[in-house]
């Protein structure tokens, strides 16, 4: 048994150094001659006095070169095609403070491990980027990043004498096609988050709470070796529902009511983003079967029209259609599709959960992008009918349903990474039955 889990241990996916070392050489390919392009780590957040939240590193980080320690910043420097390297800036060691924090790479940590060509402590930051900002023409650097270093780069900043560029341009773009071995990450993500559903599915029964069904969803994360849940986990019993971002996760299971849950986990950096709807006793009524089949009906037909040449917009149309048209036979009035289906059916997905696209995840530019094989994003069409709303038949109020898988747009058309939990009636049903 220990043998068998040791061995399925050691053929977890993971990026390997080679994948680094070709996406750090296509960024500084793309870098224009004689820059210097710094991407600096997420600041660390303090929860109260010297105890901090769970440090993640800034994805653009992790996706070079995967460093994962905060107070650091990799600068790439570029002289000519040929001429480029790595330099850089990670804490010191200090066993005093490795003793309460953990050990640190440090400077030969950093040239041994993660491709650094020279790396300084990070009190060297002004002196030496300040040195390569004096003989380039380009600075690659992005504000709001990380307070602490905006106003170190200020200091070093001539304005005016060079030309200011957003690395993330660059980089971005990069992150939006996922090769392969990406793809694995986002799939084993997805293994473990479905293995998670199934759990909180079967397990579902009336008289629970809902941080019940959470607790056994983030115990399957920690166990199969995820990093954390991707984002905060959201189970929502009945009409909490209508609360797109439920994370409270106090309320009580009940009988005749559904539960939302909205959860995924992180694994190795790569998020998930999984949504199911089930009855809580594990049977449907029928009003809960007719708007959670519109909404199914929704999805499919949205994950049908993702394929290369297509737009988030037009997998957004897709869903809005079927469910527009589907209120009306619900003798709902379809004037309010913007009320009861309030938010964008799509957003990318990758090393965040809410993926870099286009000049942002959200922005009409995201939306308009071609798709094309290698990205990938969510489908999550929803209903959400508040308790006390009056423009609904009495028999729908307090229902809330929402669906989401996360889809690959593949050559063919498209590839759903989030295919092994049940969402179709009779298999919800049947697998709560077991
Ligand atoms: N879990 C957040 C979202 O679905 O966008
Ligand atoms: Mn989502
Ligand atoms: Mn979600």
């Amino acid at each position: 048994m220990s043998n068998h889990k040791s061995a399925r241990a050691s053929r977890r996916p993971s990026i390997t150094a080679r994948s680094y070392q070709t996406r750090m050489s296509k960024f500084l390919g793309a870098l224009k001659p004689n820059s210097v392009a710094i991407i600096v780590s997420n600041p660390e957040r303090t929860r109260s006095n010297d105890t901090e939240y769970p440090y993640r590193q800034s994805s653009d980080i992790l996706y070079l070169n995967g460093f994962p320690e905060p107070e650091s910043a990799l600068v790439f420097h570029k002289v000519s095609r040929k001429e480029t390297k790595l330099v850089m800036f990670v804490r010191a060691k200090d066993a005093a403070r490795e003793q309460w924090t953990g050990i640190r790479a440090g400077t030969e940590g950093a040239a041994a491990h993660f491709f650094a060509a020279e790396a300084h402590t990070v009190d060297k930051f002004e002196e030496v980027v300040g040195k390569l900002i004096a003989s380039s023409d380009n600075v690659y650097y992005k504000f709001g990043r990380n307070p602490e270093f905006d106003k170190r780069f200020e200091k070093i900043w001539a304005e005016g004498q060079r030309n200011l560029l957003n690395p993330e341009n660059i980089l971005h773009g990069m992150r939006m096609f996922k090769n392969a071995a990406e793809v694995r990450m986002i799939e084993e993500a997805a293994r473990i988050s479905a293995e998670a559903h199934i759990a909180a599915a079967k397990r579902c029964r009336p008289g629970l709470k809902e941080y019940q069904l959470q607790a056994t969803m983030e115990f399957i994360f920690t166990d199969n070796g995820a990093m954390a849940p991707a984002y905060t986990s959201i189970v929502a019993n009945g009409p909490s529902g209508w609360v797109l971002h439920y994370i409270s996760n106090q309320g009580g299971l009940k009988r005749g009511d559904m539960v939302l849950i909205d959860a995924a986990c992180e694994y190795q950096g790569y998020a998930a983003d999984i949504t199911r709807t089930f009855p809580v006793n594990g049977k449907f009524t029928a009003e809960q079967a007719q708007v959670y089949q519109l909404v199914l009906d929704a999805q499919e037909a949205a994950i049908n029209a993702a394929k290369p040449g297509a737009t988030l917009r037009d997998v957004h149309e897709t869903a809005q259609k079927v469910l527009s048209d589907g209120l009306a036979k619900l003798g709902i009035s379809e004037e309010h599709i913007r009320a009861f289906f309030p938010h964008g059916t799509s957003h990318w997905l990758g090393l965040d959960v809410h993926d870099v696209g286009t000049n942002g995840t959200r922005s009409d530019k995201g939306k308009a992008r071609k798709l094309a094989p290698g990205m990938v994003f969510t489908v999550e069409p929803g209903l959400y009918f508040a308790a006390d709303d009056t423009r609904v038949p009495e028999k729908y109020r307090g229902i809330a349903v929402r669906i989401e898988d996360d889809v690959l747009v593949t050559e063919a058309g498209n590839r759903v990474l989030t295919s092994l939990v049940p969402k179709a009636i009779a298999d919800i049903e049947a697998m709560m039955r077991r």
